[in-house]
């Protein structure tokens, strides 16, 4: 089956292409990133084309010309990037979703994936929250708290339209956070996870004033990308839209103790508290992932151990260096 990965050279989409690939998808990945480090292993067997979603021509050129039968559509700006330019930050994700529905439609692909975010929902309130983290099922009330999030569920809306009117085979997934190779490369300091295990792989301290205390839904890559995959070729859904995630909340102190085995010299320091992101508002939940499991036939895979495990295994199999993050001191 010809797939065509929009924002394939990024963390998520360089993971969905490889699962994909090695299950015998021909991959066409569309993104004008320069650098292809994430997909190294792969250029010798899939199509790249540096497009932009923004640049619907080209877009509809290349479904066409590479006969491609399904959409995964991963290109957007994430959370800081469209925070400070909220401009681009719009036009990327919900016009760049916009040109990939109508490109859809135009040469009637047989599915279209979004990949939407919990970034949609509303700050996470009552027993959703700590202490207690009641999972949050996809009816939690929408109310997005950033413009990330406001982009995620305009394209959402739209999506749903192009459902109604034109009848169109769409499925959204919404993402908890994730964790994996690439995440600090890509994404920087805001990849909390990534800075504690590579700081600890490159002998290097981590001092982290506070947020030690709060439960996140931290994915490890590999099991969002085979959602994608399971989403991908799914057949008979009863719904369009999917929490993904792991179905359980892990805290800093949780990923420090799993580096400190691997790693016992690792000198790692993280405070007490909340809001271990430093984002200011509460998006942190644990997602309700029943509907996943019975309709797609998601499970995670992986632990937080297997899962740090495999990101080191990663990292050295690319020969991708780990990336030194500079810490705060930990509060007395
Ligand atoms: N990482 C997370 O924690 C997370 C959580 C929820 C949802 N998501 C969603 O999953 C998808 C993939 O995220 P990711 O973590 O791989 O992000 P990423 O930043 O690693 O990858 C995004 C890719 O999109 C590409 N891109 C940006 N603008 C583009 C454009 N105009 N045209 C084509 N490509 C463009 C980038 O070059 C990049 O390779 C995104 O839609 C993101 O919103 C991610």
């Amino acid at each position: 089956m010809r797939i065509l990965i929009t924002g394939g050279k990024g963390v998520i989409g360089s993971f969905v292409a490889r699962y994909m690939l090695e299950h015998g998808d021909d991959i066409i990945v569309y993104d004008p990133m320069p650098d292809t480090s994430l997909i190294a292993d792969l250029l010798e067997h899939i199509t790249v084309v540096d497009g932009d979603v923004l640049d619907l021509p080209l877009l509809l050129n290349t479904i066409k010309l590479n006969k491609v039968r399904k959409i995964l559509h991963l290109a957007a700006l994430i959370v800081p990037a469209a925070q400070i330019n909220p401009y681009r930050g719009f036009q990327v994700n919900a016009l760049g979703t916009m040109n990939v529905l109508e490109a859809s439609r135009i040469t009637n692909c047989e599915r279209l994936v979004f990949t939407s975010s919990k970034a949609v929902y509303d700050e996470i309130g009552g027993a959703h929250a700590h202490p207690t983290y009641a999972p949050i099922t996809e009816e939690y009330p929408k109310n997005p708290v950033n413009v990330y999030g406001a982009t995620k569920l305009a394209s959402e809306h739209m999506c749903f339209n192009y459902i109604g009117n034109y009848g169109m085979d769409i499925v959204i997934l919404r993402f908890s956070s994730l964790y994996g190779p690439g995440r600090l490369l890509r994404h920087g300091g805001l990849a909390m996870h990534s800075v504690i295990l590579e700081n600890a792989m490159l002998g290097q301290p981590v001092r982290i004033p506070s947020g030690g205390d709060q439960r996140e839904d931290m994915t490890y890559v590999r099991d969002v990308a085979r959602a994608i995959a399971l989403a991908t070729h799914a057949e008979n859904l009863g719904h369009h839209v999917f929490n993904i995630g792991s179905g359980r909340g892990v805290t800093l102190h949780d990923t420090a103790e799993v580096v400190r085995r691997l790693y016992p010299n690792a000198e790692i320091q993280i405070g007490p508290g909340l809001d271990c992101f430093q984002v200011g508002y509460n998006l942190y939940a644990v997602m309700d992932i029943s509907r996943a499991r019975a309709e797609l036939g998601y499970q995670p895979e992986f632990e937080l151990e297997t899962g740090i495990k495999d990101y080191i295994a990663f990292l050295d199999r690319l020969g991708i260096g780990p990336l030194f993050t500079p810490t705060e001191e930990a509060a007395e």
